[in-house]
């Protein structure tokens, strides 16, 4: 689905990816996991356009390095941010309708409205109301769901379950195995160990801006070095 080859991007001078190698395959869940400041969101943004890669991504066989953020999600990739940007003002159902593509009618795609309010009981409950007053949790379902009604290929979601309690990061969790059962890819960004090691196929580690280890989540538990040196805190 996508491989991003020796990717490099920079804040100003700061050369903060420093050759970033790493694929994901139709329906795989991949964990990107490291430790606070290392570059994972930022390799998020050099894939969906928003800061400037240097290096190869393609995407469905095309390369997109170098294209805009808004084609790069109109070409099927969705970013989740780490934070939750709602709409506070407007409603759940209309935060929902505003993840359609220009053009694209609720329900053409792999998800609807309907499929959101059956999957998350919170959603339909709040469909009509602000999505302000939303609990952390349900907020950041809201903003995952938003980003599915465009019917992306790949999705990245950058830590989904900072801040929540086991109830909605379960939720969460539940959300990411429906998303790889309808063949989407997920990146998925996280700082603990626990979700990625449960629910990714996966797992690449990050340290100063390049991947330090690659592996399944099994490999990953027998590698205390790795873990050490590279996500412990
Ligand atoms: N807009 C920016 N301008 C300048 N430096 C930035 C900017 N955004 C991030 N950085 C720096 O780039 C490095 C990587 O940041 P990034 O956000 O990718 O980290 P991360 O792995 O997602 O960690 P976390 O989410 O815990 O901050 C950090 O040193 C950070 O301070
Ligand atoms: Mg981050």
């Amino acid at each position: 689905m996508i491989e991003v080859q020796g990717m490099h991007a920079y804040y100003g001078k700061s050369h903060i990816l420093q050759g970033v190698n790493l694929n994901i395959q139709e329906g795989e869940i991949v964990a990107l996991l490291g430790r606070n400041g290392v570059g994972r969101s930022t390799t998020c943004k050099a894939i969906m356009g928003e800061v400037q890669p240097h290096g190869s991504v393609v995407f469905k066989g095309q390369e997109i390095a170098g294209k805009k953020a808004f084609e790069i999600a109109n070409l099927g990739i969705g970013y989740v941010p780490e934070n939750r940007d709602i709409f506070p003002g407007l409603t759940t159902r209309q935060n929902l309708i505003l993840g359609l593509k220009p053009g694209q009618k609720d329900g053409a795609g792999r998800w609807s409205m309907q499929n959101m309010f059956d999957l998350f009981s919170n959603l339909n409950e709040r469909a009509d109301v602000e999505a302000s007053v939303l609990s952390g949790g349900e907020q950041q379902m809201l903003t995952m769901c938003r980003t599915l009604m465009g019917d992306p290929d790949l999705v990245m979601i950058d830590e989904p379950t900072e801040g929540l309690s086991p109830q909605m990061t379960q939720k969460v969790a539940e959300l990411l195995q429906e998303i790889a059962k309808r063949g989407i890819s997920t990146l998925l960004v996280e700082q603990k160990l626990s979700i990625a090691l449960d629910i990714a196929h996966r797992v690449y580690v990050m340290g100063h801006g390049q991947i330090v280890f690659e592996g399944t989540p099994a490999e990953l538990k027998e590698r205390d070095d790795v873990r050490k040196e590279w996500l412990e805190v």
